[in-house]
């Protein structure tokens, strides 16, 4: 009996080895955990429980019969995050290069599947050389089996990505159909075609980092939502991160406690918005001032930062916030910052995250470049996303909130469930120049007559009372009661229930 234990110890002990301690070292000499340490700092500690560290591969062809490391380059299993059950697979790039073979998909297949019965979220860390090369189509079929359940997943259990390492060729499609990418800065890339097929085909020359690194997808690209320092400081954010989302689509976010008091009034607020209608103020400010003890987890924070999409709590409970940002481009809607925070609703409608709405918003952007690139079809998406969330739905307009913007952002007439504004308010189709420009252009006469027109328009518009006599907007409040007010109108909207009439999916612009 003793011998059987230990047996088991020794096989353990082996498989934790992974690819051998030289190429432990080599891991940890580029800067990176390897993948058991990066389990054990994501999860609770101790909390880790392992599947499949027996698993090998199959595969004999290519002297691959004599090379049969224990785990087969992927670690998975389950865990806790501050208590909440979480899977995940951890890619070790010391075995074969964290390649994907059938059994190693298998294994992936496996959790993600548990994932779903249980109503868990699932984290992946990324890490990995791509499809085993001496697999061949075993490989491919194998990465085919987690895309299709990446698919399944969606909306039903959150899914985040980690990339930690490569992430190159059709691998890349695997997180990019998850909810949220966090990169590593200078040792994590993404690309569907390297730097030297690149330099082959198109006669770029350019680096791995320049491609397809942590700087390139937050800032550029927008297909990470946040790139890190290190590992452990990705790791950390993650836990942070998860703290805000629900389990799975039928259960509600975590209630946090929270020592902030709800009724809190920012008298600092009165004075956030400038007299001149011109002058920026940072968004940010009103975020945090209203958000319980100022905590506010941004997404996409490099990308498209005319709009600022995160979470915040508000009486212990997850709201995702979506706010134009004056700072930047004036707040305007292009198609970047529609896309941004298209995608950021409908990740809060489909977990049941109420959405708060800042507008301060002077229209959409003008211009050859943005029609030509279809700022129609994107900022359709903003609209279509926001028209169809059922979540509870509540707007505050601080100040612009011009055009079509007007009605993108979350206003009453796409079901928003309480409509504020400051009483710096200006509600209109247009700007008061654009406007006079168009409704005199018989008559403009000289410029003391246009700017007579042009005061006439901002008297009878540049104020919330006209959207609020109609009852377009529900109350005209405060700035600084602005959390006590938005608190209340959440609490209130606790058992919302929508009903959206049957369809098989619907048909969002893409
Ligand atoms: C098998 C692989 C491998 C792979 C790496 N290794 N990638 N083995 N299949 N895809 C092995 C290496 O042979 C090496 O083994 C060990 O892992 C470490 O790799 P190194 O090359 O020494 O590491 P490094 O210098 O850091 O380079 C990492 C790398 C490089 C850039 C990822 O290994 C590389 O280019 N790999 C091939 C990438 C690739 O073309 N993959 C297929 C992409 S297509 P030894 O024993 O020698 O140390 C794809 C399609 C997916 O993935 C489609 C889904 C639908």
């Amino acid at each position: 009996m003793k011998d059987i234990l230990q047996e088991l110890e020794t096989r353990r002990a082996d498989a934790r080895m992974g690819g051998g301690q030289n190429r432990i070292d080599a891991q940890h000499a580029r800067g990176k955990l390897t993948a058991r340490e990066r389990v054990e700092l994501l999860l609770d500690e101790g909390s880790f429980e392992e599947y499949d560290m027996f698993v090998t591969h199959r595969c004999t062809d290519f002297g691959m019969e004599k090379n049969r490391p224990a785990g087969d380059g992927v670690v998975t299993g389950w865990g806790t995050i501050n208590g909440r059950m979480v899977y995940v697979f951890s890619q070790d790039f010391t075995v074969l290069g964290g390649s994907v073979s059938a059994t190693h998909a298998m294994k992936i297949c496996k959790i993600m599947d548990m994932a779903m019965q249980n109503g868990a979220p699932v984290i992946g860390i990324n890490d990995s050389g791509g499809a085993r090369i001496q697999e061949g189509v075993d490989s491919l079929a194998g990465y085919g089996e987690v895309f299709q359940r990446n698919i399944m997943a969606s909306g039903v259990v959150p899914q985040i990505s980690m990339i930690m390492g490569p992430c190159a060729g059709g691998a890349v499609y695997s997180p990019a159909m998850t909810d949220f990418i966090f990169m590593v800065k200078d040792s994590s890339y993404m690309f569907v075609t390297g730097p030297d097929v690149v330099k082959t085909v198109t006669n770029e020359h350019v680096t791995a980092e320049e491609l397809g690194g942590a700087v390139t997808h937050t800032r550029k690209s927008s297909v990470a939502d946040g790139a890190f320092e290190n590992d452990v400081e990705a790791l950390a954010e993650v836990r942070r991160l998860v703290d805000f989302l629900p389990l799975n689509n039928r259960q509600p976010s975590p209630t946090r406690p929270f020592f902030d008091d709800v009724d809190r009034l920012e008298e600092s607020l009165d004075t956030l918005v400038p007299e001149n209608a011109n002058t920026p103020y940072d968004m940010k400010e009103l975020i945090h001032k209203i958000a319980d003890e100022a905590d506010f987890y941004e997404i996409q924070e490099e990308f498209a930062k005319n709009m600022i999409t995160g979470f915040i709590r508000l009486e212990g409970q997850t709201v995702g916030v979506v706010a134009n940002q004056p700072m930047v481009l004036a707040g305007v809607l292009d198609i970047d910052s529609a896309r941004k925070a298209a995608r950021f609703v409908r990740f809060c409608d489909c977990f049941g995250i109420p959405l708060l709405t800042f507008v301060d918003v002077p229209g959409f952007l003008p211009g050859t470049s943005q029609e030509y690139n279809g700022v129609i079809k994107h900022g359709a998406k903003l609209l279509f996303a926001y028209g169809e969330a059922t979540v509870p739905k509540v707007t505050v307009i601080t100040r612009k909130s011009y055009g079509g913007a007007y009605v993108v952002m979350a206003s009453k007439h796409l079901r928003a469930d309480v409509n504020y504004a400051w009483p710096t308010a200006e509600i209109a189709v247009m700007g008061a120049k654009g406007a006079t420009e168009i409704i005199h252009r018989a008559d403009l006469g000289d410029a003391g007559k246009i700017a007579a027109h042009a005061a006439q328009y901002e008297d009878r518009f540049a104020n919330p009372f006209v959207a609020a006599e109609r009852g377009f907007i529900d109350e005209v409040i405060q700035p600084r009661s602005t959390r006590k007010r938005v608190a209340r109108a959440f609490a209130a909207l606790r058992s919302k229930k929508q009903e959206m009439p049957w369809k098989k999916h619907d048909n969002i612009p893409l």
